[in-house]
Order: structure tokens, then sequence, then C-alpha cells
């Protein structure tokens, strides 16, 4: 479904993704952790050209269905985002227009891609925000963005990204601002996205509770590389990168400092791939 191979991204002259690979199978859930600024966001925007004036690939192949997206014209692309391809944004509100009504954006939303009526449009995103767990999803579409909660507005722009049935999802921290209960209500409705729609899901999180109880697979990044890759089991139970072992144990302890629990040298970062098994690879065989 998504083929990512030796992707470089830079700002101006700074690189932020360095030789990254992965694939994501079609129906298949993969999660990215890794440290802030680790690259995990800019990752995910370069593969629907969302990399803003600054970035730019600088080397490397983005691959959907078999067709080069970084090669794509914007006017290709726009066909591509949104129906075939979501993104749900690390900052939910930049998925909305801040003076567009959420129900006309959920409107506009479908009615770019397929030729329904506002009322069936409208009927969609409610049905969704339900499924959302929003008491009142008439209000919520008559509301603007500013109107609500951040937790509710994450909710908002995931249902939003779901409207037109996309085959692949792109999430950036999709669970971020939502509380305890709500956060696993959500990982339960991208899951049964999966399963009713057979919808690959690209997640880029902080934490690792929502990679356990969702992902097939697991990349984790550090400094712009991708430094181990496997099952989610391998990953979780069996990594052997030591930046991801201290990632696992680093739950935040009371008085000790997040940094000193992640001690990581930069000879485990720039050496290849080498594998652990079939499906599991780490970054550090030599130079
Ligand atoms: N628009 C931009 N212009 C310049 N540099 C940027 C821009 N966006 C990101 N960067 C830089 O690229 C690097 C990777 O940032 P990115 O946002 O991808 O990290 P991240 O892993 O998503 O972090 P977080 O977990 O905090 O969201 C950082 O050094 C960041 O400062
Ligand atoms: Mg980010």
């Amino acid at each position: 479904m998504l083929k990512i191979n030796h992707l470089n991204i830079s700002y101006q002259n700074t690189p932020a993704v360095k030789d990254l690979s992965l694939a994501v199978g079609a129906g298949q859930i993969v999660g990215i952790a890794g440290e802030s600024g680790s690259g995990k966001s800019t990752m995910l925007r370069s593969i629907i050209g969302l990399l803003g004036r600054e970035g730019r690939i600088t080397a490397g192949d983005i691959l959907f269905e078999g067709r080069q997206l970084q090669r794509m014209k914007d006017r290709e692309l726009e066909k591509i985002r949104g129906k075939d391809i979501a993104m749900i944004f690390q900052q939910p509100e930049s998925s909305f227009d801040p003076v567009t009504t959420i129900g006309k954006q959920f409107c506009e939303a479908v009615r770019v891609h397929e030729k329904v009526s506002k009322k069936e449009a409208l009927d969609r995103g409610r049905e969704l925000l339900e499924k959302l767990h929003f008491q009142d999803p008439e209000r919520i579409l008559d509301s603007y963005a500013f109107e609500l909660s951040g937790g509710m507005c994450q909710r908002a722009a995931i249902a939003l990204g779901m409207v037109c049935n996309p085959r692949l999802l792109l999430a950036d921290e999709p669970t971020s601002a939502l509380d305890v209960t709500v956060q696993s209500q959500t990982a339960d409705v991208l899951m049964e996205l999966r399963e009713n729609f057979g919808t690959s899901i690209l997640m880029v999180t902080h934490n690792i509770g929502v990679i356990a109880y969702m992902a097939d697979y697991v990349g984790v990044m550090y400094k712009g590389r991708l430094v181990e890759w496997g099952k989610k089991e391998e990953i979780l139970l069996e990594a052997v990168h030591p930046y991801t072992k201290a990632l696992i144990r680093a739950v935040p302890k009371f008085g000790e400092p997040y940094e000193k629990q992640i001690p990581c040298t930069e000879e485990i970062t720039e050496g290849k791939p080498v594998a652990v098994s079939p499906t599991h690879w780490i970054l550090g065989g030599g130079r």
C-alpha cells in the first residue's frame, strides 16, 4: 500500500529525516515512536506533500499503491488527499478552517470527491461523531473549531479524516489530547475502521500504550533515522536497539529527568540495518 524508500528530508539545509525506509501493508496498523524532534511529523507530512515552504525531500521515493507521490503535481495530490489518504494532524485545530462551521467542512470534505447531497454528507459526519462518542453531534456540526475543547477538536478531526473512508490514514498523535477513557475509545474506533474497511493506518505517537494496543508493526525514530523496526511483540518484548530499550523502560519517574533515562550514542544510529529476524531489524551494523 505505502512504501517509503531511502527518504531524506531537509528544512532549508538542515536534515530532519535521514535514509528512512518503511512499508505499510493493506489493512496494517504501523506505529512510529520516538522522542520529540526525531522527525516523526516531518516523515508523515511528507507523504501527502505538506512539508511547507521550508521543507524539501532531497532523496528517496514515496510510493502509494505503486505511484510515486513525491513526483505528483499539487492537483494530482489534491485528488488523493482526503479520499485515498487522509491525515489527522498533531494540532487538531489545523484540520479545520476557523471561520467555517464543522458541519460545512464535513460537507466540503465529502463533496470534493463524491457526488452526494449536503444532507448525506452531514449524515455521514453525524454518524462518525456519534461513533467517536459525541453526545450531541448536531451541536458539533454547528460549531466552529475554536468552540471545542482540545480533546473534542481532536475527535472531530479524526471523524473528518475518516469521512471519505480513506484507504490509508496518517495519524499524528491521534490520541494525545484525549483523556484516558476517551483515548481507548478512540483507539477502538480507529481499529474498527481497519476491521470494517481494511484501512491501513500509519500512526505517530509518544504513547507506547497506544502502540501496544493498536499496532501490528512498530518503528522507532531517533535523530531523523528509523533505528529499529519489527512486529509489535518483537519491539515491545525483544527490543535490541539501546534507544528502543530505554524508550520502553522510560515510564517517567518522579524526580528523575526524562533525558537521563534515554542514553544513546551516535555509533548506534549511524550504522547499517542488521536483521534480528526476518521481520525485525536494527541500525548499528558498522559504517
Ligand atoms: N517548518 C519547519 N521549519 C524548520 N524546521 C522544522 C520545521 N518543522 C520541523 N522542523 C525541525 O525538524 C525536526 C523534526 O521535527 P518534527 O516536527 O518532524 O519532529 P517530531 O518527531 O514530530 O517531534 P514531536 O514529537 O515534538 O512532534 C526538528 O528539529 C524540528 O525543529
Ligand atoms: Mg510531531
